[in-house]
């Protein structure tokens, strides 16, 4: 079934920090493409999203910074708003979980799922912090992890031993806002029950059918997607508590018994925020907003990224379905993560490519950072974004592949006709004379380029958006190889009308390439459109009218158009551009104690070998290791070198136990000055390896080999 209608939403971002790459790799840049494309296909549709402004987070945020809650939502919905605009995403409403009109209907939705016997109540015994008078969300609890002795682990979970805790379990357990030792209380939630959704759930989610009957097409759903839906119902789900003693946040309606000082979980009211959105839109527009959520033939696409799955997979959808006539989505083409050079991207340790930072230092590069989250798009595992990857991207691809042969066609267009668009004659066209009537050479790469735009729509509309990318340049590679082959330049003298029918055809790949390249480059279509002397995008069916011509036989840029001066589409990114940023992110991330270890080294400067030549390295063996007083990494060894003995000392206590390590094999570094160490002196220095985790193992010669052997 062709859908009537689509409404696209992409998560609503937390209104308490800066957007980065990772989320506009995330869940962002698929869905603009997504949509721009549709929008080009003439296709009905509404692309919501806002900010996210609920949460504990906020509150705490504002704690600890004297500030209200509001303030610091004011502040970066605004930052985000204009980091969106500026990276060119096309909401048709960019909106916010603070506004009235939101809260009115997330108290409908609590007020209808109350009255259908939805929720469950249920008294508990919570950590509340009585210095700043709050119950505790389990993230603002630290304490020492029951598994592993870590100090800080959280009440959620551990991160050294990755286990997943609850709050109670946590030995020795402390405020994060206050510092005080919370006390436990009782206090009475509302529980979504989950579990009694779990049946259809299953259902849908593997096989797409509702009550037997087939609502999407389960196969079109990413692996990873359905893997991890599958994952939680095989775990069996459990009355989800949807309410929180907060001070911030939706109230549950006043009405209900008990709603006194009760919020929303954010969890609950987010979701429901593309809703809002929508009747924000449709206010705004003259439109109704009903039919995008209760209409069958609506498709509702959920762009999100990996972390959000099951609130989109299954915990809103049961909302929806225990609300009554709502339609559930049709896909929810989740992407996983990318990282950044090495590292998890971590907004606290500001390891990060912050969007409006980005905005700043390289305003005439949107489009490349585009282009090159689309070609690294984390689409089915995770991917790596590194600036030197970013460079290559831009400089190899779009000004090396697309900007040349857009430049090389419009410089000759001016040189050959003085900027007009060449007419041909069709008899010069054909094979051969005697194919008269039949279609002609230009012709026949006129529907090489339709096959090649179809074979783009087809990787978008199954999400698969790094693959669009990929053709997309390939059209630009084939225009590049029709300069290449016939090579006008040569011919233009002798051959003037064979020339013609070439840039004829080279004019109208660059015209298609304005139109394909507008889901992902809208700032390059726009330059593209105006180099051409074309009028500017409606974005209204230009997609579908590009094909209709191309399969009617008619040409993109009719002959005689006259062609604006030519300039240049892309400039290459210089090398001192990208180390800049690099070197602007190893330094502020230092400034927040990044662990050195997690990032990838570079290289050190070349030596010569008379360089190494200068150290003397030999094996040894451990006789004696002592954990050195009052210190947390340092270990006192004694090392057997065959013809001497040595005292070290060595950073390595976190990774190895004392005794563990007596008769180990290393590798010394043997005429290194003396140092003195905590009154201790080094004589020399054992060769270690460092991961990536910041563990330490020792480099060994080979197994058996004696004492004071040379290594070289
Ligand atoms: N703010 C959430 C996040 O960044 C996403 C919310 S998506 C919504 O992870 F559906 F709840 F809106
Ligand atoms: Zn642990």
């Amino acid at each position: 079934m062709v859908p009537k209608r689509y409404l696209v939403t992409s998560a609503l971002p937390y209104a308490n920090g800066p957007l980065h790459v990772g989320h506009l790799a995330g869940a962002y840049l698929s869905a603009d493409a997504y949509v721009r494309f549709l929008r080009l296909s003439g296709k009905d549709v509404v692309y919501v999203c806002g900010s996210d402004e609920h949460g504990a987070a906020v509150t705490i945020r504002a704690y600890k910074e004297g500030r209200t809650p509001q303030d610091i939502v004011d502040e970066y919905h605004e930052r985000i708003r204009k980091a969106f605009e500026g990276v060119g995403m096309s909401f048709d409403i960019y909106h916010r979980t603070s506004a009235p009109l939101h809260h009115e209907t997330s108290q409908e939705f609590f007020r209808d799922l109350y009255a259908n016997g939805a929720f469950l109540e249920q008294e508990s015994e919570q950590y509340f912090d009585t210095e700043s008078n709050q119950f505790l969300a389990d993230r603002y609890i630290t304490g020492t992890c029951p598994k592993c002795g870590h100090l800080d682990a959280y009440g959620d979970q551990c991160e050294n031993c990755g286990s997943t805790l609850s709050p109670t379990e946590l030995i020795d357990p402390r405020s994060t806002i206050s510092g005080s030792i919370p006390v436990m209380r009782k206090t009475k939630h509302w529980y979504l029950k989950l579990n009694e959704h779990e049946e259809w759930l299953r259902r849908w989610i593997t096989e797409g059918k509702i009550d037997g009957e087939e609502v999407h097409q389960a196969s079109a759903w990413k692996k990873h997607v359905v893997g991890q839906c599958k994952s939680w119902l095989d775990g069996g789900l459990v009355p989800r508590s949807i309410t929180r003693d907060l001070s911030w946040g939706v109230d549950v309606p006043q009405e209900i018994p008990g709603s006194s000082g009760k919020k929303l979980y954010v969890w609950m009211d987010a979701p429901i925020g593309y809703i809002s959105a929508t009747k924000q839109w449709a206010k705004d527009n003259g439109q109704e907003w009903e039919p995008y959520w209760k209409d069958e033939e609506t498709a509702l696409v959920h762009f999100v990224g990996k972390d959000n799955i099951v609130f989109h997979c299954l915990i809103f959808p049961a909302i929806l379905s225990a609300k009554g006539d709502y339609i559930l989505p049709k896909n929810v083409p989740a992407n996983q993560f990318v990282n950044l050079e090495g590292a998890k991207i971590s907004t606290s340790r500001n390891w990060a490519v912050w969007i409006d930072e980005f905005l700043v230092d390289l305003p005439d590069y949107v489009d490349s950072l585009r282009y090159y989250l689309y070609k690294i798009m984390p689409e089915q595992r995770d991917s790596e974004f590194t600036w030197k990857g970013f460079q290559d991207a831009h400089n190899n691809e779009l000004v090396n592949n697309l900007g040349n042969f857009v430049n090389r066609v419009l410089v000759l267009t001016n040189k050959y006709y003085e900027g007009i668009v060449p007419d041909f004659d069709e008899s010069i066209a054909l094979n051969s004379p005697a194919d008269a009537g039949m279609p002609s050479w230009h012709d026949a790469e006129m529907l090489d380029l339709f096959d090649q735009l179809h074979e783009m729509r087809e990787h978008i509309k199954s999400f698969d958006f790094r693959g669009a990318l990929r053709t997309l340049l390939e059209i630009s590679s084939k225009g590049n190889q029709l300069l290449a082959v016939n090579e006008p330049w040569k011919h233009v003298k002798e051959d003037p009308d064979g020339v013609k029918v070439i840039m004829n055809l080279a004019l109208q790949y660059v015209t298609a390439l304005s139109v394909a390249c507008r889901p992902f480059l809208p700032f390059t279509s726009d330059k593209l459109r105006a180099m051409l002397g074309l009028p500017s995008f409606t974005d209204k069916d230009e997609f579908v009218n590009l094909m209709n011509e191309l399969s009617e036989g008619a040409n993109l840029i009719p002959a005689g158009n006259q062609l604006p001066s030519a300039r240049h589409l892309f400039t290459r990114i210089e090398d001192e551009v990208v180390n800049k940023q690099l070197e602007k992110l190893k330094q502020s991330a230092t400034a927040n104690n990044i662990d050195e270890a997690e990032l990838n080294q570079p290289l050190k400067d070349e030596i010569v070998f008379q360089d190494f030549e200068k150290l003397d390295l030999r094996t040894a063996k451990i006789l004696e290791a002592t954990a050195v007083p009052k210190t947390k990494k340092l270990l006192q060894l004694k090392l057997d070198l065959g013809f001497e003995q040595r005292t070290v000392v060595s950073g390595i206590a976190e990774s190895y136990d004392p005794q563990s390590i007596v008769g180990k094999e290393v590798v010394l570094v043997a005429n290194l000055a003396p140092r003195k160490i905590r009154g201790i002196e080094s004589q020399g220095m054992v060769l270690l390896a460092e991961n990536d985790e910041g563990n330490l193992g020792f480099v060994s010669p080979p197994q058996g080999w004696d004492s004071g052997d040379v290594v070289k």
